[in-house]
């Protein structure tokens, strides 16, 4: 399987995920890392799987960077590939719009025919200061805030892609071995 991670950042928490994601999947299958500003994007339905990841901008909008190549994306036709979304934000400064890239990221991706993979839910965070969020709701991503909540991005990250690597059947070699 060939996998491609592809990210924006602004102050670098988006590029630590991705960074960490591309490491633990470079171990079980061919990943490739790439800043949205710096992917040919021509290249990406020759990939199975694409994590797309962003911070939550402005107000509740999608990065800059990402927002710049939406039309192209929208283009690409990705039918019987998978896509995969997460997205940052801040609870406690921003409740009314946390996390929103993660649904605009999914809306911009389903444009492409892709099958989005990798829902979580709303579970452990903090919805009395997300009124738009209800406890358990379903979440098209996996969404991270590194800020109010930096001590569950660990195992938010290693569950989500525990679960990938589940659904992708990705095992390392010694796991194989009969
Ligand atoms: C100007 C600005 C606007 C933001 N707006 C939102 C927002 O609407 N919703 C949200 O959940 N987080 C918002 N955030 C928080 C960022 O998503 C968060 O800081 C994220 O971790 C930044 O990721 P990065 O380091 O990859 O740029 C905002 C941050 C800044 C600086």
């Amino acid at each position: 399987m060939r996998l491609l991670i592809l990210y924006s950042t602004s102050t670098r928490r988006t590029e630590t995920v991705a960074n960490r994601l591309a490491e633990g999947f470079s171990t079980l299958c061919d990943t490739s890392l790439s800043t949205i500003e710096n992917w040919d994007l021509d290249t990406t339905p020759d990939y199975d799987l694409v994590i797309a990841g962003g911070p939550t901008a402005g107000q509740g909008e999608l990065h800059l960077k990402w927002r710049r190549v939406a039309d192209e994306v929208a283009r690409l036709d990705m039918q019987g590939r998978h896509v995969a979304v997460f997205a940052l934000g801040d609870q406690r400064h921003h409740g009314g719009t946390f996390g929103n890239a993660l649904w605009l990221l999914r809306e911009l991706w389903e444009q492409t025919g892709a099958n989005i993979t990798g829902e979580t839910s709303f579970t452990g965070y903090l919805p009395q200061l997300c009124p738009h969020l209800r406890d358990g709701q379903r979440l098209p991503g996996l969404l991270l805030d590194h800020i109010a909540q930096r001590r569950l991005t660990t195992p938010r990250l290693e569950s989500w892609a525990e679960q990938l690597q589940q659904q992708f059947a990705l095992q390392t070699a010694a796991r194989s071995l009969p």
